[in-house]
């Protein structure tokens, strides 16, 4: 293997998603921000099409976006199903989180590329920030959580019909030793190889 295999490969597999709450409230500089960003921009994608699009909060603005995100859930959930605490959670994030990032597919109109494609080379520009970050000593989290996938954040976020949240991406730092990583299906079960 070579030194940057063996770098990559280090990355890679010692990146680790990391829970808001075991962030501890330090700040990334924007330019760390800008470069995983720019690591985003890089990520493959069919026609040409670069539907991955970044909604950066940070300062101020996260802490807005922190209040209608808990705002959303408390107004589109039903009394009987709405769970205090996780509503707490949400309004809070900011206070250990440095930046969420909603990254965002742009579906491009008219495109002969399918939808799923789209998804796909977003969720690719997500990665290599995941990544990035690993590599800047960053901790991230993936996140779903919360309305990310509900019309009411469509709606926060001025999308199209087409276009949908893939992630909420929490960054930040931690003073917590990474989670052990788990993969529970032995590769060997996921690969067929004829030869
Ligand atoms: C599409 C997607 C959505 C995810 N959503 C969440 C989420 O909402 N909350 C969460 O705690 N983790 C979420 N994760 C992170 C996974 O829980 C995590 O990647 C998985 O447990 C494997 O751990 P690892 O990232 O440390 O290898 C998500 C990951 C992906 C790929």
């Amino acid at each position: 293997m070579t030194p940057a295999f063996e770098q990559l490969q280090q990355v890679i597999t010692s990146r680790r998603s990391c829970k808001p709450s075991s962030m501890n409230g330090k700040i990334i500089p924007d330019e760390q921000i800008t470069a995983l960003l720019e690591l985003a921009n890089w990520a493959p994608n069919h026609g040409r099409t670069e539907p991955w699009r970044f909604f950066v909060y940070g300062g101020a603005a996260l802490q807005d976006f922190c209040l209608q995100h808990a705002t959303l859930y408390q107004e589109n959930t039903l009394p009987e199903s709405f769970n205090p605490a996780k509503f707490n959670n949400l309004l809070n994030q900011y206070t250990t989180v440095s930046h969420i990032i909603a990254v965002v597919m742009k579906r491009t109109q008219p495109t002969g590329i399918p939808i799923l494609e789209e998804y796909a080379a977003t969720a690719a520009a997500i990665q290599n920030m995941l990544l990035g970050a690993e590599a800047l000593g960053i901790q991230a989290l993936w996140s779903t959580g919360g309305m990310t996938h509900q019309p009411a954040m469509k709606a926060l976020l001025g999308l199209g019909e087409a276009d949908e949240t893939l992630a909420l991406l929490h960054l930040g730092y931690s003073d917590t030793p990474p989670t052990e990583g788990i993969r529970k299906i032995p590769l060997a079960e996921k690969i067929s190889w004829k030869k």
